[in-house]
């Protein structure tokens, strides 16, 4: 049993390394390829190009997840979060909004959730600049419409693999495990991230404020924010440079501590423009919300005994 589990984790990996492929080098032509430098701008700068930073509510990029590969462009890191293959499977059904999604769809999603945001105007400059950098980075890969996620093949395949192996582990977590996470933080990530977790320059923020009162990362409703995506994303991409260095049991842990942190809570009313400005929301869900809580209840977690303590609501 524990070889077939050793298997598996090194498949995942593996896997994480594979999948994907090369982006192309050479940008499109005339206007089409105008927007695709503009869509790969607005990935590397999104909370302070002009046209995103008033739909953006924290200090991340894009890029900040869906990582730059040795081009240094977004999303061109091979494995989990990776764009290379992400737009031929858009269409896509989500099952979440119960609505087939385009691709601006599902980016604006981050917008609402990752980026703590708001959704972008589909027609917005913005909106068709990201989906052409991002449609651009699947240049000659079949289309593959996905009819159960909202999710390109590599992710497809990673995603669920890694939430399936990390779900019973997160669930048997004590207060022991919190304080086993915090201990990773401190060793393995401060260094980058802060020991406040609010980021050190180039290094994004994990949770928290900063001195004005801004909220710095991820929302509740971001997937970094769920226990066992989270401990799937660093297990397979941090600490950078040094990635699968860590064991299951320290990913698990030292994303049961970053996301027992303080964030701001998803409400998806206030990801919304009013609706003469916005125009059509594509889902057939409404409302949804979460909280440190609620996220932490979701795995049958009480996280006042997680944290040993009352301070987080
Ligand atoms: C805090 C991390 C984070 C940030 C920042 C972030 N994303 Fe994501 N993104 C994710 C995760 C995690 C997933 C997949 C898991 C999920 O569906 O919850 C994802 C999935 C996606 C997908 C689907 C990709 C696929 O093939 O599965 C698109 C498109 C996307 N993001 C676009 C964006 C855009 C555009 C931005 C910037 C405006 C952005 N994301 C910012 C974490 C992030
Ligand atoms: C060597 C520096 C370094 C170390 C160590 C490191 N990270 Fe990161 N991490 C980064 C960088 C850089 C990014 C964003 C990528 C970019 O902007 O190019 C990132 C992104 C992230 C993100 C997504 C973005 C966000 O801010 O939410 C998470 C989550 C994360 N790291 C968690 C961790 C955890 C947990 C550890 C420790 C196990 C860790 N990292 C260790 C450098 C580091």
């Amino acid at each position: 049993m524990k070889n077939f589990l050793k298997i598996v984790v090194i498949g995942l990996f593996s896997l994480s390394f594979l999948y994907a492929g090369l982006a192309p080098k050479v940008y499109p032509q005339g206007g089409v390829g105008e927007m695709v430098k503009l869509g790969e701008q607005i990935a590397l700068h999104t909370d302070t190009h002009p046209l995103t930073k008033d739909f953006v509510g924290n200090k991340l990029n894009c890029a900040s997840c869906h990582l730059k590969g040795e081009d240094g462009k977004p999303g061109t890191a091979n494995g989990l979060t990776s764009w290379l293959d992400t737009a031929t499977s858009f269409p896509a059904w989500s099952k979440r909004e119960k609505s087939v999604q385009t691709l601006q769809d599902r980016s604006n999603n981050c917008f609402m959730r990752s980026m703590n945001g708001k959704r972008l105007v589909i027609d917005s400059k913005a909106s068709i600049a990201i989906a052409s950098y991002i449609t651009w980075l699947s240049t000659g890969k079949p289309i593959n419409m996905n009819v159960k996620g909202p999710w390109g093949p590599t992710n497809t395949k990673l995603w669920p693999t890694g939430i399936k192996h990390f779900k019973p582990i997160q669930k048997k977590a004590t207060h022991i495990n919190y304080v086993n996470g915090e201990k990773v933080f401190k060793s393995k990530c401060a260094m980058c991230h802060g020991q406040d977790g609010k980021g050190i320059a180039a290094f994004p923020p994990l949770w928290g404020k900063n001195a004005k009162g801004e909220w710095l990362s991820y929302n509740t409703g971001a997937g970094m924010s769920k226990l066992d995506k989270g401990a799937a994303y660093v297990k397979l991409k941090m600490p950078l440079n040094q990635e699968g260095s860590l064991s299951d049991q320290e990913a698990a842990d030292v994303m049961l501590f970053v996301n027992a942190q303080e964030r701001a809570n998803f409400d998806l009313a206030k990801g919304l423009l009013p609706k003469e400005e916005m125009g059509y929301y594509n889902s057939n869900v409404l409302k949804e919300k979460h909280s440190v809580r609620s996220n932490f209840k979701a795995l049958g977690l009480d996280i006042d005994v997680i944290r040993n303590d009352k301070k987080i609501k």
